[in-house]
């Protein structure tokens, strides 16, 4: 049976049924924080009065993040009023700013760092990203203590703890794992068209795919621009259908070369694919391209599941399929969101208060149905999670588990960077030769930094 085909069952209305709930306190939230941005004092407004002058009695949480498309936001709500519960008087200023993958946000992020105006908390993936770009520069403060208190260690697989360590000491909270290569499409758009989805794609299913939805004018791969990364995360998914998981885990680690034969192949087939994307590709960003699958405008997208975010917040899930990006079945590319604690946070114990909610097994089980991800945790309750997420866990437990390198988990900040230079200009000139030089000049240009 393929995977689009499973009935909807009873967790589909349980993920449904949160959502609407994470909904309706999103907007009282929002009530309240109207009424404070009013300057409306406390006196003779009731309930709400007592919870403005309460709010700043606890003080504040600057929360840093990139969570701000229609299915990142009400996740992050959902975090939000995990810590509220517990922490009424406590004011959240959520402090995101848009653009897919932390495109924007990371650099707003590095120039507060460099001035010492660190947030209280921010987003950040575990493994190279978190070490290098954070850790090593001091940016970071140990909260090996709160592993140790709330017993993390023993309730989250080593492989994830090992990425958040640095030195013998952990230094942020996973919050979610998302599954970086998937397949989406509209199950309609398909039927209409004649074509039949099983449980795995390789790279000729979907060219055959694409030539029949673009001789009916639809284009088969949606592509976004706008925040550069799904240029960059195309190509690694296309990568690791063509190479493996080993040598995709050799090459950012340097230990294997760019001009090998099997990346000029994923270069090849990626151009091939790029002859098959939306014209406004470069206006859109990465919520907006997957809107054209969930509108039934486009094929296929590339994308990791915080693409299923956005077919939770639109109520799609019934008209959305997915399968791994071809010929990636049997990995699983490890996208993991996690929060630090900063040295001088303004609001340190409000901060590892925040940190443990989001460890906590409630708030992982109200946050990642609504994001897409699975916990962190593996002892959240299966029976919260849709077909999808459940698949998701399945492919966790058994699957290869390889690093984004679009989304800074493999490489160095720096490689990352070159990653999305050369994968931006393929995507327009399409030329393999400048391609692999660029990733080979990059690596070399890493491998002499580390030596
Ligand atoms: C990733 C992040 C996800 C999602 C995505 C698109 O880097 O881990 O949580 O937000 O970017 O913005």
């Amino acid at each position: 049976m393929a995977h689009d085909e499973c009935p909807a069952m009873e967790k589909e209305s349980t993920v449904h049924d949160l959502t609407k709930r994470f909904a309706s306190r999103a907007s009282r939230r929002g009530v309240l924080k109207g009424g404070a941005a009013l300057g409306i004092g406390s006196i003779g407004l009731g309930p709400i009065g007592s919870r403005l002058a309460a709010a700043q009695d606890g003080g504040s949480l600057e929360v840093f993040s990139w969570w701000t498309s229609p299915g990142e936001a009400p996740a992050l709500q959902a975090l939000f009023d995990a810590y509220s519960a517990a922490y009424p008087d406590v004011e959240i200023i959520n402090a995101a700013v848009a653009g897919g993958a932390g495109v924007n946000a990371i650099a707003v992020l590095q120039t507060r760092l460099q001035g010492n105006q660190p947030p209280d908390s921010w987003q950040t993936h575990i493994g190279r990203e978190l070490i290098d770009q954070y850790v090593v520069p001091g940016y970071c403060e140990p909260i090996t203590d709160l592993y140790t208190g709330e017993g993390w260690t023993d309730v989250m697989p080593a492989g994830l703890v090992d990425q958040a360590t640095w030195e013998s000491e952990q230094y942020s909270i996973p919050v979610g794992v998302h599954r970086g290569n998937g397949f989406w499409y509209n199950k309609q758009v398909m039927a209409d068209n004649g074509i039949e989805i099983g449980d795995t794609m390789t790279a000729d299913d979907f060219f055959a795919a694409a030539d029949t939805l673009q001789a009916a004018g639809i284009p088969a791969l949606a592509l976004a621009m706008k925040d550069t990364f799904p240029g960059a995360q195309t190509f690694e998914n296309t990568l690791l259908g063509s190479v493996g998981p080993e040598t995709y885990n050799a090459l950012f680690q340097g230990e294997a070369a760019w001009d090998d034969q099997g990346v000029r192949d994923a270069a090849d087939t990626y151009a091939k694919m790029l002859d098959y994307v939306n014209q406004d590709f470069s206006a859109l960003s990465w919520d907006q391209a997957f809107a054209l699958i969930i509108e039934g405008k486009a094929g296929f997208n590339s994308m990791g599941d915080w693409a299923y975010g956005e077919v939770v917040a639109k109520d799609a899930e019934d008209n959305i399929g997915w399968v791994s990006h071809p010929g990636t079945e049997g990995s699983f590319v490890l996208v993991v969101d996690s929060f630090t604690l900063p040295v001088g946070a303004p609001n340190a114990e409000n901060a590892r208060n925040w940190l443990t909610v989001l460890g906590s097994k409630d708030a992982q089980e109200a946050f990642n149905p609504i994001k897409g991800s699975i916990p962190a945790r593996t002892d959240a309750n299966r029976d919260l999670f849709s077909t999808y997420h459940q698949w998701s866990m399945d492919s966790f437990a058994k699957d290869a588990l390889v690093p984004s390198c679009a989304h800074g988990q493999a490489a160095s900040p720096a490689f990352k960077q070159a990653f999305y230079d050369a994968s931006t200009a393929f995507v327009t000139d399409k030329d393999v030769d400048t391609y692999i030089a660029m990733l080979s000049d990059a690596a070399a240009m890493d491998a002499e930094a580390t030596s």
